[in-house]
């Protein structure tokens, strides 16, 4: 396969991609530069000393890991001088951050988890981080406002995100498609190597933390005990696969099928996932490769979030599967 760069892959495809502009290029440019000097020190993570907890807890209530803290500000940093932003939105920053007027305003906001599986990173196991793109409406000037920005993931212009693995990969969908590119060490560069990637229509794993059975709403322990018992899309039992970094868990579903799933637990409605960094930017690659992302009552693209760090019940992967969940919680809707 030739070497493909991702610039040069959205300049083929500009024709088709009308948020191919100078301003979409240097500022996707700019995350990959942040998404590689994040790589580079987590390849460093174990010789450095930022592995483990910095003390502190997030505004989600979770404790903090440096490298958390390394790749939420290398990310700011980065992403507040590219000049393509107006506004970013992290996991791990209570408030909305808005750009200027120190540093020149673009039309984009960008919402991102900085590091995604943060709690794996200190086992050496797969993390990443996971952005999601939307344009300020057309004419919208000075300060962005909270409104401009909680809007439902319908209204993304790209999505995606990179994968620290064995080797880092930037997926990413700007509404055309889903296409996988992995970083050339030494190169410095991402290649395109997995174009237009597409979810089968089942699959043959199911994903979910089932020490939280117990807690879960009934259609949940209904939807996995279908899948203790289905046939799969290789004729016998569905396997059971769980990472624990929700970018992994989904990497994997999205090229080999299947299900993730994150239920409601009790006390907690609307589960674990933030809707806006985590939820909707998988939504938008899933349905992007044919597959589903859902809620368990309709599609995650659909939902407004309520706030910055609204969570969401998350079942996404292969469009039979997501739908087997559907029709469970909507046959105890029903009752
Ligand atoms: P983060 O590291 O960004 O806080 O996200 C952690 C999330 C997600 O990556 C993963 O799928 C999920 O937490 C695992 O949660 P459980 O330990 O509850 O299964
Ligand atoms: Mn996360
Ligand atoms: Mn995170």
């Amino acid at each position: 396969m030739a070497d493909i760069t991702v610039t040069e892959h959205l300049l083929l495809h500009q024709k088709m991609t009308p948020q191919a502009t100078g301003m979409f290029t240097g500022l996707l440019y700019d995350l990959i530069l942040s998404g590689k000097t994040i790589s580079r020190r987590i390849n460093q993570a174990g010789l450095l000393d930022i592995l483990g907890g910095t003390g502190e807890v997030n505004v989600q209530g979770e404790n903090v890991q440096k490298m958390d803290a390394i790749a939420n500000r290398i990310l700011i940093y980065r992403m507040e001088r590219s000049g393509a932003v107006c506004a970013m939105a992290s996991e791990e920053e209570p408030e909305l951050i808005r750009v200027g007027p120190e540093f020149p305003r673009g039309d984009y906001i960008l919402i991102f988890d900085p590091l995604d599986g943060s709690s794996n990173i200190d086992v050496n196991v797969d993390v990443g981080t996971i952005f999601s793109l939307h344009r300020r409406a057309h004419g919208a000037t000075g300060e962005v406002s909270l409104e401009e920005v909680l809007k439902p993931g319908t209204e993304q212009v790209a999505a995606g995100y990179i994968l620290y693995g064995p080797s880092t990969m930037l997926v990413l969908s700007t509404g055309q498609g889903v296409h996988g590119f992995t970083l050339d060490p030494g190169v410095g560069e991402f290649l395109l190597s997995h174009p237009d990637i597409r979810i089968p229509e089942q699959g043959y794993i199911y994903s979910v933390n089932e020490g939280y059975r117990e807690q879960w709403d009934a259609p949940a322990r209904e939807a996995v005990e279908w899948f203790h018992t289905a046939k799969s899309s290789k004729g016998g039992a569905y396997s059971s696969r769980y990472v624990g970094s929700l970018v992994a868990d989904f990497h994997r579903t999205l090229l080999y099928g299947g299900i993730y799933l994150y239920p409601p637990y009790s006390g907690k409605p609307d589960g674990k996932l933030r809707l806006m960094c985590e939820a909707s930017p998988l939504a938008f690659l899933a349905e992007q490769a044919g597959g589903k992302a859902s809620d368990g009552h309709g599609r995650i693209l659909e939902r407004v979030p309520a706030t910055l760090h609204a969570r969401t019940p998350l079942y996404i992967g292969s469009s039979r599967d997501v739908e087997a969940v559907e029709t469970i919680y909507a046959r105890h809707k029903n009752r």
